[in-house]
């Protein structure tokens, strides 16, 4: 069973408006993030020697759902998160194919304590979302994402290194992600494997970090 909440939290279209760029993008099907392609890090946490034992996990920024279902598939209980409802669509329909259940919320991840996602998140995930934000926007995530997360709890961020790319995200320095969270230790970050990226981004230092609340 899937359940799909579909509030947005904020002022009405304060969300919507920071989402035109991502919504055009997927309504024109612009979306070279979603590769139908688990990363090798998150399977590594998953499935390798000292693999994480399913608890609960938030994908922060989650898109057409591939990691969630993912996660989903081996016995995590997930919600997603993402504020365009295309994206979202996708990502039931895909997890109905999966038959998997998930939670798809769709609201702002800038504003997660409006939208009621509960706590005790053991893993969080945040693949190409949190990069993007602004030091407002992210000091606004560190505070809803510090009331979602258990105690010692994995956080994985991939990022890009920090370059202004026009609409493209600006992406983050190892320095900056920590700032922006208080709270959390870098376990290790890791040059990201097997991803394919076109040729301007490829430059951009893809970077995988994992991070546990202390
Ligand atoms: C580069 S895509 C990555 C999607 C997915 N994590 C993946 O790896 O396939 C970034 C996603 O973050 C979402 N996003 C960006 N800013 C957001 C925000 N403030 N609140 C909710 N979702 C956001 C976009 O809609 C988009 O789906």
């Amino acid at each position: 069973m899937t359940v799909e909440h579909t509030q947005i939290a904020g002022r009405p279209g304060a969300a919507d408006a920071s989402s035109i760029g991502y919504r055009l993008l997927y309504f024109l099907g612009i979306k070279p993030w979603d590769q139908g392609r688990v990363p090798p890090e998150l399977v590594q946490l998953i499935e390798g020697e000292d693999a994480l034992p399913p608890g609960r996990a938030l994908d922060l920024g989650c898109g057409g759902g591939t990691e969630s279902i993912y996660l989903a598939q081996h016995g995590w209980q997930v919600t997603g998160v993402d504020y365009v409802a295309r994206a979202l669509q996708t990502a039931r329909k895909r997890a109905d194919a999966a038959r998997v259940a998930a939670q798809w919320v769709r609201g702002d991840v800038t504003q997660l304590p409006k939208l009621n996602l509960g706590d005790g998140y053991t893993l969080l995930l945040d693949l190409g979302c949190f990069h993007g934000l602004n030091e407002a926007q992210r000091t606004a995530y560190a505070a809803g994402v510090a009331q979602t997360a258990a105690r010692g709890a994995n956080f994985l961020i991939f990022s890009f290194a920090p370059q202004f790319r026009g609409p493209a995200p600006r992406g983050l320095s190892r320095e900056e992600i920590m700032r922006s969270l208080p709270g959390w230790e870098l376990v290790w970050s890791r040059p990201a494997s097997g991803m394919r990226l076109p040729l301007p981004l490829k430059r951009a230092n893809p970077t995988f970090y994992r991070l546990r609340r202390r």
